[in-house]
């Protein structure tokens, strides 16, 4: 089994022939489903975009929404059509609305959507404006209010958000696995919050880290050290691999507006398997560094030898 991850595609930028490209390149990795981390197009027209996808495409999709979905939108109405979608197609799967995902006996799939919740970096003193807080309607009513009320509905979002991960993280261990995969779209540490090669300023931190789900994460995977832990997401758009804890890898997506790409085919059966391997415990075994370890697929094999 391998999946294609992708994030922050914003496919509502791009024209229809180079959409159909970019379905033909997701097929051409003979996946046998999708993950998305988020930011897939804007409210008015995710959904078509969706089933487009999937008419195309024709494999399942596991998504989660990212602020760009909500643009133009509200966010319960915006989950309401997210929901009825994953009812009503067989391939389409919201994860907030499908619950946990057995992708084999070992490993499960879990979701959630993510809010940055303005915990990290300098928020009292920050003058980055978002367009979140101009385009998403519950965010804008913050906003006219002032500062900290805005603050105060970014937190409620993304506390919203973390409980239900928090719940379907404990659902997913109760499965007794050895992978748990986690879908969100908001880095949830700073050191995963990448700009330019560096970690992102005080002044944008705010906004592109979700603290509250770095807590939830941490403590389930500190609870839990023979499950490994895998956190692929997006939103800043620069490629970031952060390893908090020997059973913990978070994974950010590189993304460019009107060229949205493939982050990489992850692969769970045998040889191949184990994205998890690319632990520090592992590297460690064989005296090399986690890049290193999941760039050669013969230092792969013998771990498993
Ligand atoms: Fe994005």
């Amino acid at each position: 089994m391998q999946y294609a991850w992708i994030t922050d595609i914003h496919l509502n930028f791009i024209e229809r022939a180079d959409r159909q490209k970019f379905y033909q390149e997701i097929i051409n990795t003979n996946c046998d489903g999708i993950f998305i981390s988020g930011d897939i197009a804007e409210a008015d027209c995710l959904a078509s975009l969706l089933l487009e996808m999937e008419k195309e495409i024709n494999k399942p999709i596991y998504f989660v929404l990212g602020n760009h979905d909500y643009y133009r939108g509200q966010v319960n109405e915006v989950r309401e059509a997210m929901t009825t979608l994953t009812k009503n197609q067989d391939k389409l799967h919201w994860l907030p609305a499908s619950g946990i995902q057995k992708l084999n006996d070992n490993t499960y799939l879990v979701g959630q959507d993510g809010w940055a919740d303005g915990r990290i970096g300098d928020y009292q003193n920050t003058r980055v404006v978002l367009n979140d807080s101009r385009l998403i309607a519950d965010l804008f009513e913050g906003r006219i209010l002032g500062k900290f009320q805005l603050l105060e509905k970014m937190q409620q979002l993304a506390d919203a958000d973390a409980l239900e991960l928090q719940k379907n993280l404990e659902q997913a261990i109760q499965q007794n696995p050895t992978e748990i995969i986690v879908l969100i779209h908001v880095p949830p540490f700073k050191d995963a919050c990448m700009h330019q090669g560096k970690i992102s300023d005080d002044d944008w931190l705010p906004y592109f880290s979700s603290k509250i789900m770095g807590d939830v994460l941490l403590e389930a995977a500190q609870k839990n050290s023979s499950i490994n832990f895998l956190v692929l997401c997006g939103h800043t758009h620069s490629a970031a691999k952060y390893q908090p804890l020997d059973n913990l890898i978070v994974e950010v997506g590189r993304a460019e507006y009107y060229h949205p790409a493939i982050q990489k085919i992850i692969k769970l059966d045998c040889e191949e398997t184990a994205y998890l391997m690319f632990s520090s415990k592992n590297a460690k075994r064989l005296n090399c560094s986690i890049d290193q370890l999941e760039a050669g697929k013969g230092l792969r094999k013998k771990l498993i030898e």
